[in-house]
Parts: C-alpha cells; structure tokens; sequence
C-alpha cells in the first residue's frame, strides 16, 4: 500500500487550501491551510469557537466553502455528486462527542450494523468480523448487552467499533473524550491509536486534551479566529511565539496544576 519505489513520498490525504466560510456576517473560517499526509495524525486545537467543527464538517462534505478548496484522497469535495460523496463517507470513520447508538438493539448488533447495511457479507462473516473488532476494543464480553447497560467509556469503544468495521481510510474524531473521566478519557486515546496502528488509517483529531494531543499527533494544528495560527510537529508547535498558541498552552497548564487536587465543584 505505501510506495517504497519512488521515496518517501507520501500521498496527501486531506487537502485545505484558503478555505473561507461565512455565517451571516460571522467569519468561521478566514484561509484555513492544511494537509494531512497518508496515514498520518493530525490533531486541531484551539479554544471554543475559534472553527474546529466547521472545518471537518468541510472535510465531511457538510458543508460547503465560500471560498477555497477541500480535498480528500484528492477529489474536491465541493465537486462531488451524491455517488462520489457516499463513497467518500464510505471510508471515513466519524466519532463524535455524542456516542449515536442505537439503544434498542445489542452491541453486536450495533457493531453489525455498516456490515448489513453496506456490504453483502454472508451472516456468518459478519459475526466473525463482528467478533473481532469487538476483540480489539476490549468487549467481547458485552457483545449482548444493550448500550444503556454500559458505562460511557464502554459506548465511546461501541461507538469506534461501529465507526471502523468497514476498515475506512480517515478517521474523524470531534471532541470524542468530552465529558469523560480521565480514565475513559486514556481508553478512548488508546483506540484512536489503534486506529492508527491496525487501521493505518489517516486521522485527523479534534481534542481540547493537550496532553493526548502530544501523545499522539504527527502533526499539530492550532486555531484561532478562523485561521490556523501553527503548525507542525508537536516540538515546533510547542515554541510557537503566537500569542494565541502560548496563551492556549498556558490555560492547559494552570487547569491541569489546578486539576491534580481536584476542588469541590470542578467541572
Ligand atoms: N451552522 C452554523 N450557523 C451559524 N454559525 C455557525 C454554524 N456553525 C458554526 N457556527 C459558528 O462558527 C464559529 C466556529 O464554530 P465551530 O463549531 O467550528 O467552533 P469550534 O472551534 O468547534 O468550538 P468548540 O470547541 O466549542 O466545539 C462559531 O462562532 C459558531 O457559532
Ligand atoms: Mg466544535
């Protein structure tokens, strides 16, 4: 799948060039920039508002640019019809902060569900694919139970089951750690690594947790107002002399010095 024969050249997956979108007279987004090579992660930060979401609803194919150009594995978004957009969604993996389960039916089922719905899979396959995806997100022992029955943690691991059974190529995380405990908060960082690893999918992040940031970005984006304000390599982003990104980095910093003791009340 990589090219060995030409070098180290690797494919862009994900393609932001001077992208603008407008809200009534609100600047969302103001000349984003960004690529995401083959199999890479990316993580985008930035404080609330600053256009995160709007951004990979673009690269979803939600919504469309005022201005600029959005490709993925090449194809401009913005171009495609209903056939070429499904097929892209097709390989993309979405988790959300919401988890968007239906509480009705089984984890299995749940998990099952891409399967039935999209490929010709015998139901013999689909229990055994089935069955190994929930090996590798740790909850073969749930697989008849409903998602009500789980902890928020357990539904997070459902959810990323559901969302890379089909093996897609791009993984999309919005906030998928918001609300949980430190603890769920490590289990769902540890899958999107192995969405990395088993998957070799390209992913692109969106997380306020700093910390994971760092652990797992190849890349590191930061925004603010509309615009990516740095970017590369955890360690340059790091020094960045951006005031927006020093600031951002030294809000982390006093929550989580605040956050070793936690006080009474702290959200
Ligand atoms: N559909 C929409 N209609 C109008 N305004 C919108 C819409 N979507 C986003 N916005 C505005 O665009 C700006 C960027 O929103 P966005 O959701 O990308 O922020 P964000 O960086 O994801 O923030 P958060 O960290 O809180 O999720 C905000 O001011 C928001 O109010
Ligand atoms: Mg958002």
């Amino acid at each position: 799948m990589s090219d060995t024969s030409g070098g180290p050249v690797r494919k862009l997956t994900i393609e932001v060039r001077d992208l603008h979108k407008s809200f009534g007279d609100h600047q969302a987004l103001r000349g984003v920039d960004l690529v995401v090579p083959e199999g890479t992660t990316c993580v985008v930060m930035g404080i609330s508002g600053s256009g995160k979401s709007v951004l990979m609803k673009h690269i979803m194919g939600l919504l469309k640019p005022d201005k600029g150009t959005v490709l993925v594995e090449g194809q401009e978004v913005a171009r495609m019809d209903e056939t070429a957009l499904n097929e892209m969604r097709r390989n993309q993996g979405i988790l959300f902060q919401a988890n968007a389960l239906f509480d009705s039916q089984t984890v299995f089922d749940n998990v099952a569900f891409p399967l039935r719905e999209r490929t010709r899979m015998s139901e013999e396959e689909i229990t055994a694919t089935v069955n190994k995806t929930l090996g590798m997100v740790g909850l073969s022992h749930a697989a008849q139970r409903f998602p009500g029955e789980l902890s928020g943690g357990m539904q997070k691991r459902v959810g990323f089951a559901r969302a890379t059974i089909l093996r897609p190529r791009i993984l999309l995380y919005d906030d998928p750690t918001a609300g949980l405990d430190p603890l769920t908060t490590a289990a769902v960082n540890d899958i999107i690594m192995k969405g990395k690893q088993e998957l070799g999918a390209t992913s692109l992040v969106i997380t306020p947790d700093v910390a994971s940031a760092f652990g797992m970005a190849d890349t590191l984006a930061i925004m603010h107002e509309g615009r990516i304000v740095a970017s590369g390599p955890p360690d340059v982003v790091r020094e960045s002399e951006h005031s927006a990104v020093k600031a951002f980095l030294r809000n982390w910093l006093a929550r989580r010095s605040k956050n070793r003791t936690p006080p009474a009340g702290a959200t």
